[in-house]
């Protein structure tokens, strides 16, 4: 079984702040760094650092290079990669001091994709391969489509939300990834068991992980619930801590664990990404997170 992410790729420009700006405020940051990025890659490497096997499909700009050097670091096959003319997309990141961000997102080659290309990547895999999937590139729709007609087995974080997630058939779904906001957005629902309900209700062959901030996270599957409270750590960065959850539990999935197993270890991984800085760099490896569980 092999994991395709089929996503964005980002330079994150990251303005530690006091506090994030308000509208009609400026305000002058003190550090500025620039990080790897991009849901696609960071779910990419979490899932590789988890300990699968990992394909990692995309379109970066002439300036991608470094892309390629992370992937091939981290173990990712990244041949489906394709660099285009113009520049790869970013993400202006305001981080305060408290750890909590605010993201703008230029799409630049991650909204360049074409069926022809999307067609070739999925050519390459089989039925039961997984497919991770988030909502920063273009078409996501169509290899929505594509890939549950092959029989691959989807994993959707539909973020950020848009209008594009409304044009997704959501139960060719097989895990749906969400947050609470997320979860309101789509359902119109605010209390979380009410999404959950309504989500089973509507696409009763879709697995859901509702992620709680604080309080954990909730994964409802085959009409059984699970909880998974966080583990507490000093909180310096929460970028990319979704994504670790999301590329370590398709990666556990992938393994055959149990649903209690990936919860754990998924919280765990998450933990370690918010007490350090940056987005893919900070993903830990499976060994960092099987110890953090014995010294905890
Ligand atoms: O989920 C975190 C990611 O969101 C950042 O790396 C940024 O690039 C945006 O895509």
């Amino acid at each position: 079984m092999k994991i395709l992410d089929f996503g964005s790729l980002n330079y994150d420009y990251v303005y530690s702040v006091e506090h994030v700006a308000a509208p009609g405020e400026t305000i002058s940051s003190y550090e500025m760094e620039v990080f790897c990025g991009g849901k696609g890659l960071n779910q990419a490497i979490s899932a590789a650092r988890a300990g699968a096997e990992v394909y990692l499909a995309g379109l970066v700009g002439e300036d991608g290079g470094l892309f390629m050097d992370k992937c091939k670091s981290n173990g990712i096959d990244a041949s489906c990669i394709r660099q285009i003319q113009g520049k790869s997309g970013h993400a202006i990141i305001q981080l305060d001091d408290r750890g909590q961000n605010s993201i703008l997102l230029y799409g630049g080659s991650n909204q360049q994709m074409t069926k022809e290309y999307v067609d070739k990547v999925l050519g390459q895999f089989d039925s039961g391969d997984f497919l991770l999937l988030q909502n920063e590139v273009n078409l996501l729709d169509y290899i929505i489509d594509r890939a549950y007609e092959k029989g691959m087995l989807i994993f959707l974080n539909p973020s950020p939300f848009n209008e594009k997630i409304k044009a997704c058939d959501l139960a060719k779904v097989s895990v749906l990834l969400i947050n609470e906001i997320e979860g309101g957005q789509i359902t119109g629902e605010t209390d979380s068991g009410k999404v959950l309900d309504l989500l089973e209700e509507r696409y009763p062959h879709t697995a859901v992980m509702l992620t709680l901030g604080e309080k954990g996270a909730v994964y409802c599957c085959k009409g059984k619930r699970y909880r998974q409270d966080i583990y507490q750590v000093k909180t310096v960065d929460t970028t990319a801590a979704g994504d670790t959850f999301t590329g370590y539990f398709a990666a556990l999935l992938g393994e055959g664990a149990a649903v209690e197993e990936a919860l754990q270890v998924c919280a765990r991984a998450a933990a370690i990404t918010v007490s350090r800085k940056g987005a893919a760099d900070s993903i830990p490896a499976r060994e960092e997170v099987d110890k953090f569980h014995i010294h905890k």
